[in-house]
């Protein structure tokens, strides 16, 4: 058996088993490291508690997610990681809220590594949290945070929506979008662990 080491345009065979194909196009084009993205497993918790802290700068949303799973209103199956040469890089994650009497998903937290951030990991997270929600049947989505960043999952103002908080939040912050059903209008209630 034989396979090649591609030099500078061209093919040196050598003396070792391997496939010759595959070998040769790692040589001629080493891969971008590159991350995946799938649901938490329950090694992930300590990771997913430091990469929160790291994100935020402080321990609130990380001891928020540990809360939010220990309750139950963080939803099964719809916590997701970003992980990257076997590190936990990202993470996204799903709470029960309600519309009225309507049930929906909550958006939150969502935390990148600070020295992974803006390389499209946080994206990946939450469109694969997103599109799992709504293969679940989820009705819609809301999200409270950063107003230039939700919209390109298709959030927008909740205020569009008429829904309603009993707090004041500052400008477009508050946001929803469809999933598998309609946003419903009416006053919004977080899960408890979010003390709002
Ligand atoms: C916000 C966060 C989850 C985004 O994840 P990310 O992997 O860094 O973002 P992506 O690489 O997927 O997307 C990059 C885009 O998001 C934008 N973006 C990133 N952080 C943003 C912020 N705080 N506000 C507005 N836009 C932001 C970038 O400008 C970039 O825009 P572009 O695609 O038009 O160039 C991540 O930066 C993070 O953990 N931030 C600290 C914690 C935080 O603020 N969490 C969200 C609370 S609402």
């Amino acid at each position: 058996m034989y396979f090649y080491v591609v030099g500078v345009g061209e093919a040196m065979e050598s003396r070792r088993g391997g496939p010759a194909d595959c070998y040769r196009e790692q040589v001629t084009n080493p891969p971008a490291p590159q991350f995946s993205v799938r649901a938490e497993a329950r090694g992930d918790i300590d990771a997913i508690h430091a990469l929160t802290a790291a994100a935020f700068g402080q321990v609130d949303e990380a001891e928020l997610v540990d809360a939010l799973r220990a309750s139950g209103n963080g939803l099964e199956g719809l916590s997701f990681v970003g992980v990257l040469d076997e590190e936990v890089i990202a993470h996204a994650m799903l709470s029960r809220c309600f519309v009225g009497d309507v049930p929906g998903v909550c958006l939150a937290p969502c935390s990148v590594w600070p020295e992974h951030q803006r390389t499209g990991v946080g994206t990946a997270v939450i469109e694969a949290l997103l599109a799992e929600a709504a293969r679940r049947g989820e009705a819609f989505a809301v999200v409270l945070g950063h107003a230039e960043y939700y919209p390109r999952f298709g959030f927008t103002p909740a205020s569009g929506f008429g829904i309603t908080l009993h707090v004041d939040v500052p400008g477009d912050a508050l946001m929803a979008m469809p999933l598998a059903g309609e946003v419903p209008a009416g006053a919004l209630a977080f899960a408890p662990e979010f003390g709002v």
